[in-house]
């Protein structure tokens, strides 16, 4: 398991806080920042993010914004991201398992680290289950074409 983790200034510092628990559950912990608090805009951090896991290049990334709206908003508008805003376990399960969301978008401002790791570790250790949820991706596939 690849993952990728990225985050503007109000996510920096639960981004850290994920990384060295997120070590035990992956082989590879990418970062591409932010990696101080000074002020940035989210969308340029999302877009090399979903840049890299439309390419395959990482298994999931994870997006952390004071909202995690943000970063789900961009990083959707890459082609083939699917990126979801979750704010408990049964969401980040879910997405995984129906949506198949490649991102998790996090939101600092609203969410204690606690939560977060568990949203986190649900969304990593679920897989998608096909079926049913691969044609209704092919639907959204289908509107990406249509830009
Ligand atoms: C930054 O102040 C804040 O707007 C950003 O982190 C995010 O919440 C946007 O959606």
């Amino acid at each position: 398991m690849k993952i990728v983790l990225g985050s503007d200034h109000a996510g920096f510092a639960l981004k850290e806080e994920l990384r060295a628990n997120l070590a035990k559950m992956a082989e590879e912990v990418a970062d591409f920042g932010t990696f101080c608090e000074n002020s940035v805009d989210y969308p340029d951090i999302a877009l090399p993010l979903a840049r890299a896991i439309a390419a395959g290049e990482y298994d999931r990334g994870i997006l952390i914004c004071g909202t995690g709206v943000g970063m789900a908003i961009a990083a959707n508008k890459y082609p083939g991201i699917r990126a979801a805003l979750c704010g408990d376990p049964f969401t980040a399960r879910f997405a995984r398992e129906h949506n198949d969301a490649n991102i998790l978008t996090l939101g600092a401002r609203v969410i204690g680290p606690g939560l977060a790791l568990e949203i986190v570790e649900t969304f990593v250790r679920s897989d998608f289950q096909g079926e049913r949820h691969s044609r209704r991706l092919q639907k959204i596939a289908f509107m990406e074409e249509q830009r």
